[in-house]
């Protein structure tokens, strides 16, 4: 598939990552309260949708210990491997769960994340998010020893604030070591990194910023608007935050559809591209795909690419989520 954007720097690290790669949260299965998020995925079709990623381009997959207990990990390593990749050929990022945990638990659970992913290993290794007992220092300490012990190649944190992020990248400046990527929320209908102070500092650091949910958990596909009975039929735990957003984000979701009709491609697609392309080589996305349309979807944002204006046009429909 055609690529015309190349690979992006991860931080200041040297791994190289397309700028865009596929989360695989959908492969949590429907266990535990993911039952409310996502509905069950069989082996086969997680098999398929790496496929297509790969094939499609995408050469970095985003996964984490909390989705369905390693069930994601574990499916990602087993479609890599039906698809014929070795080590070298793909990158992955895992993610620690600080929840009620302290630093300490970081090296006690790390042969369990290699062990769910193995043969493949883990190029980047976060810290999923603020809630742990420990401070940031004593985690990227915990993470440098990883590094150092070669059971992670580079580390990122997730749902850092500016003051958080800053601490962790210095805390690892201490080890030699850089902060490779803080994970946040960011999309057109999510802008709060761009007015808090996240993305500055991460432009001043090096540091990319990973846009998870950058497809607002699917509203900006459009789907939800124009055919009820999509929003009747998801789960749940989606349904109650897109029941509320539909009719406020419906001028923004038209001028998606009506730029998507001019490239010949879909409103999801242009959503996606704009993040690409909005902060230059500072931001990478990894939107979810729960079929192999979806997959190769995301993988053919990187064959396009929108006008100034276009560009413009969609910052002005979406200034109010900043
Ligand atoms: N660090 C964190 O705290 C955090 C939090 C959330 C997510 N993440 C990561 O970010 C990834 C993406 O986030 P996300 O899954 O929350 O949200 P997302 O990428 O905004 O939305 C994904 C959903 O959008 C729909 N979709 C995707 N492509 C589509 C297309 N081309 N056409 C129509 N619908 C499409 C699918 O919905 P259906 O399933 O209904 O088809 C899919 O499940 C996750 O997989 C995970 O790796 C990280």
């Amino acid at each position: 598939m055609k690529n015309i954007f190349g690979t992006r720097r991860l931080g200041r690290t040297d791994l190289q990552v397309t700028p865009v790669g596929l989360g695989v949260m959908q492969f949590a299965g429907a266990t535990g309260i993911w039952r409310l998020i996502f509905d069950e995925m069989d082996t086969p079709e997680m098999h398929a949708i790496v496929r297509a990623a790969l094939e499609g381009g995408i050469n970095w997959f985003d996964t984490a210990e909390i989705y369905g207990r390693g069930r994601s990990e574990e499916g990602l390593a087993s479609g890599l491997k039906a698809a014929g990749k070795a080590d070298d050929e793909v990158r992955i990022a895992t993610k620690w769960m600080p929840l009620l945990r302290t630093a300490g638990n970081i090296r006690k659970t790390i042969g369990e994340r290699k062990r769910r992913l193995a043969p493949y290993s883990i190029d980047l290794y976060y810290v999923h998010n603020a809630t742990g007992f420990s401070s940031p220092e004593a985690e990227m300490n915990a993470m440098a020893d990883l590094v150092e012990a070669g059971d992670i190649r580079t580390v990122g944190v997730s749902n850092f604030d500016e003051a958080r992020m800053r601490r962790a990248h210095g805390a690892l400046a201490e080890r030699g070591i850089p902060l490779a990527a803080n994970q946040m929320e960011f999309s057109l209908l999510n802008r709060k990194i761009e007015a808090d102070g996240v993305l500055d500092a991460a432009r001043e650091l090096g540091i990319t910023i990973v846009a998870y949910s950058p497809l607002a958990r699917g509203l900006l596909t459009g789907k939800f608007h124009y055919d009820p009975d999509v929003l009747k039929n998801t789960p749940i735990g989606r349904r109650l935050y897109l029941q509320r957003m539909i009719e406020k984000t419906r001028p923004l979701i038209d001028a998606l559809g009506s730029i998507a009709r001019s490239h010949e491609t879909t409103a999801a697609q242009v959503a996606l591209n704009w993040l690409i392309q909005v902060h230059g080589e500072t931001v990478v996305v990894i939107p979810g795909a729960s079929s192999v349309s979806q997959a190769e979807e995301a993988a053919a944002v990187m064959g396009f690419k929108l006008t100034t204006d276009e560009i413009d046009r969609l910052d002005q429909l979406s200034k109010q989520y900043r």
